[in-house]
């Protein structure tokens, strides 16, 4: 079901969050949240891909800001990351996605920039399904960035159109859909500048509980609202 004033749904974005009060609530330990998280990680993406048809999938995995929780915290997240893309390299190159990463890796423990750039170089030729992930991103930092690699020229004539050229995003469309889970009703330093014109979604839902009912629901819910992008009429981003 799409509703003709409805541009086609082509990103979709998750803040994937409540790791931590998923496991409280269970007397466990914050880390089993993560690993809890992570399971639901491609079953999620997946769904998209292929029972949605949304080619690319963007996901908030670790922001510029978590560097500030225990160090203990950190690592297991990062070892999850790393098991991860090991287990799941095979079903990426089978399944056709592109994987790629949004923000400064060169933070990330070694290990880790390894085996992300390993399956970011084995995916990079595909090109119909796009999952991204953001580790160490922030928007501000992103900006930062962009604006430190303009050229005097650039800088002197610059657009929108070639600002958003030098972002980590410059080869994926702005998210048309943003779901963030846990209640939370912010974005938290997330494709700010991209999010111009996203429709925002949010749910009481802990990452770990989202499931690819809950999917439905949030996409459902998209397809019910009216973009007009400034406009009067409804429209698509490309009107
Ligand atoms: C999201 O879950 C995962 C990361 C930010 C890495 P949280 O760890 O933030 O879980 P809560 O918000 O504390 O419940
Ligand atoms: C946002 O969640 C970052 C990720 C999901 C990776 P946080 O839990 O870090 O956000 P705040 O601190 O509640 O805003
Ligand atoms: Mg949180």
């Amino acid at each position: 079901m799409n509703p003709s004033h409805q541009p086609p749904l082509q990103h979709i974005a998750f803040i994937m969050d409540g790791n931590g009060r998923w496991a409280k609530a269970r007397k466990l330990m914050r880390t089993e949240g993560h690993k809890e998280g992570v399971k639901r990680v491609f079953d999620i993406a997946q769904h998209a891909f292929d029972h949605w048809n949304i080619p690319y999938v963007t996901l908030y995995a670790f922001s510029t800001e978590n560097w500030t929780r225990p160090r203990y915290e950190i690592d297991v997240i990062f070892r999850l990351l790393r098991t991860y893309l090991r287990q799941k390299k095979s079903i990426l190159l089978r399944n056709k996605i592109r994987f790629q990463t949004i923000g400064d890796l060169s933070k990330l423990p070694r290990s880790a920039q390894e085996i992300v750039q390993e399956v970011h170089q084995e995916t990079a030729a595909f090109s119909e399904h796009t999952l991204t992930v953001a580790l160490n991103y922030g928007s501000r930092e992103e900006i930062l960035h962009a604006i430190r690699s303009l050229s005097p020229e650039e800088c002197h004539q610059l657009t929108w159109e070639s600002l958003a050229q030098h972002l980590y995003t410059h080869s994926i469309p702005d998210p048309d859909l943003i779901v963030r889970t846990s209640g939370e009703q912010r974005l938290s330093n997330f494709l700010l500048l991209q999010a111009a014109y996203s429709e925002l979604y949010f749910t009481p839902t802990y990452w770990p509980d989202f499931k690819e009912a809950s999917l439905d629901q949030a996409i459902e819910d998209y397809l019910h609202r009216t973009r007009r992008f400034g406009n009067i009429e409804p429209c698509s981003s490309n009107d």
